[in-house]
């Protein structure tokens, strides 16, 4: 059976590091509130970096790791929702940055935190069908360039990043086993941004401001329930029980989300990885910036089972499950 084999993973984060101490300057907040609310000490803001750079920058290591030529590559499918233009998409400044050949497939996939599950789930059913051999899937978003600095319940919260792999099609066990994904567009306005390219010939009401706006506690009990449904879902789907998950890397937004699923799923510690410390919610950037440290420091060998969860703005939800 042709699958999609994760063959390579990189990353890349702004060099700009902005710790908690630094926002309690900016708004009434604390280094103390901000740990124990969310998990998060620092995060990466990207200053004079557009983010199809940040997406190359880590697409470029996902290559070097795979030992992939850009000229190889027949797809390219980036998942974000803070592209520095309208078009074309990041995926096209990708592929000239990176000098993938003329003539591939390159396009964009809006998820919110979701985007980089979509995004592997639509670039495997691509390899999959056989019309792509080697394919670049990238989670990439800036947050800084969308949240309202002066709204200290959601500028704390969020961090610039970008991950990326290399799916290769191959014939075997090992590969991608599963991709779920859901949305329920009637939550819209619990997490949304309307950006600044705003018609003037609609109202838009209350939600005229260009930041992004939260009801983080309403999301926060979503994104629990459902991330945690999307596990049992794609557990389900593969026959396997806790004890067969190697590695879980959840989207990474709150560490309290994180921990009630980790107790839910009565898993260790070390099947677990965790760096929102570091970098905060980096919406699609997020999982594969995980993933891809977690294969360096050696987490996944082979013939692990590694499984994603995502939860994000839409709503939307998604789950994915790789034999490694
Ligand atoms: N510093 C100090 N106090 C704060 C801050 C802050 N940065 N932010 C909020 N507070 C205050 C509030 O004003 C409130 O004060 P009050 O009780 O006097 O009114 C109090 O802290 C508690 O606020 P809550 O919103 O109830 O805090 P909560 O414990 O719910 O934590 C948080 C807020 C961290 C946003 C949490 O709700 C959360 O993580 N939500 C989910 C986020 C998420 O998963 N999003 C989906 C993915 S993101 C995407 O797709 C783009």
């Amino acid at each position: 059976m042709l699958r999609s084999r994760i063959v390579g993973t990189g990353s890349a984060v702004p060099k700009k590091v902005v710790t908690n101490h630094d926002l309690e300057g900016l708004v009434d907040t604390t280094d103390a509130w901000i740990t124990s609310r969310t998990g998060i000490s620092e995060r990466r803001i990207a200053v004079n970096e557009p983010c199809s750079e940040l997406a190359s920058r880590a697409g470029k290591a996902a290559l070097k790791a795979a030992d992939v030529s850009p000229k190889d590559l027949d797809l390219i499918v980036v998942g974000t929702v803070t592209p520095e233009m309208t078009f074309p998409s990041t995926a096209c400044l990708v592929q000239a940055h990176l000098g993938v050949r003329p003539g591939a497939t390159a396009f964009d996939v809006s998820a919110a935190c979701s985007g980089f599950v979509y995004a592997l789930d639509v670039a495997d059913k691509f390899v999959k069908a056989g019309a792509h051999k080697k394919a670049l899937v990238i989670g990439v978003d800036q947050f800084s360039r969308i949240v309202d600095w002066k709204d200290r319940s959601t500028c704390v919260l969020f961090g610039d990043g970008a991950g990326a792999i290399v799916l290769s099609a191959e014939k075997g066990a090992r590969g991608v086993l599963s991709c779920h994904t859901h949305s329920d567009g009637r939550h819209w306005e619990m997490l949304y941004a309307n950006g600044p390219h705003q018609s003037s010939h609609f109202d838009h009401g209350h939600h005229k401001s260009p930041y992004l706006r939260m009801h983080g506690n309403e999301t926060f009990k979503i994104a629990v329930r459902t991330m945690g449904s999307a596990i049992t879902e794609a557990m389900e789907a593969n026959g396997l029980k806790g004890e067969d998950i190697d590695l879980l890397i959840p989207h990474q937004a709150n560490l309290r989300i994180i921990n009630a699923i980790k107790d839910r799923l009565k898993l260790p510690d070390e099947k677990l990885y965790v760096n929102l410390d570091r970098y905060g919610n980096t919406s699609a950037g997020s999982i594969p910036l995980a993933l891809d440290e977690a294969v360096r420091e050696g987490r996944l060998k082979e013939n692990d089972t590694v499984l994603f969860v995502a939860f994000g703005g839409g709503f939307t939800w998604a789950s994915a499950v790789a034999r490694w």
